[in-house]
Parts: structure tokens; sequence; C-alpha cells
């Protein structure tokens, strides 16, 4: 099966290193109580579809990747490859895809499930509530 792919150079792919950055704005969002809350007013990157922005750090128990789609619905997924690299995500432009930032590429459609790649498992896309201009997950 064909599949598109993120723009990424062999040595991106070996070294692991994804499209996506962390926010600008770090105060952005915040974790509590097992709950990431966002922010959207401080988070520029999201306003358009497509974009997307990886939050790690402040006691989250696992890297997240959070993206506006071409679907224009918001996306919250543990930003982590089932494949035994665990390497990040990033969504891949028109093609409603999120993809391994390795050599191997797996390839998750917005519900988690994988299409493409050696990954043996889905990924965990977490339930995503927004509220005016605030965004919120419970991470669990
Ligand atoms: S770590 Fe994702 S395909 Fe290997």
């Amino acid at each position: 099966m064909g599949i598109k792919s993120s723009k990424r150079n062999f040595f991106q792919r070996i070294l692991g290193l994804p499209v996506t950055s962390e926010p600008k704005d770090s105060n952005c969002w915040s974790y509590s109580g097992g709950k990431l809350v966002l922010d959207l007013n401080k988070a520029p990157e999201l306003k358009k579809p497509g974009g997307a922005i990886r939050l790690e750090g402040k006691d989250l128990p696992e890297r997240i990747l959070v993206f506006f789609g071409e679907d224009k619905k918001y996306h919250v997924f543990r930003n982590r490859c089932s494949h035994v690299g665990h390497r990040r995500l990033d969504p891949v432009p028109g093609t409603n895809t999120v993809q391994c930032c390795s050599v191997s590429k797996s390839t998750y459609d917005f519900s988690g499930n994988k299409i493409y790649g050696p990954a043996p498992h889905p990924v965990i896309k977490y339930d995503v509530t927004v509220d005016g201009d605030k965004l919120s997950a419970k991470i669990s």
C-alpha cells in the first residue's frame, strides 16, 4: 500500500526528529489531576487546519500530540508510536493521517488505527472537549 509521508530526510528519520514543534508559548497549556487544558488563544499553531504542537514535561504522564486536523477537528494523541522505537508522530498534510517520524513510517488514521508500517498496535487517542477557547482532554 502506498502512503504519503511527512517531509523528512533520511538523517532526520534515523534520529527520530519530528516535524512538530513544542508550542512557542509554553504557558498555553497545563496539566493537573489527569486533565490537560490548553488555551487556544495562546496556541496560534493550532489556528489553521494541519497545525500541530507537541506537549512534553510539566508532569504529563505521556508525550502528547495536539493538532487541528484538515477535518476541522481537534485531536489529542499519545505521542508514541506503538512500534519498538516508540518515536514521535506528526500529522501528514492532505491525508488525514499521523505518521511516525522514524525510518519505518508507521502511519495511523485519525482514530489511531494503524494503516501502514510495522507498528503492532493502534496509538491512544484521547477524547477532546472544546469550550470556547479552552480545549481539554483527560489523559489517563
Ligand atoms: S518507532 Fe514508529 S515505525 Fe518504528
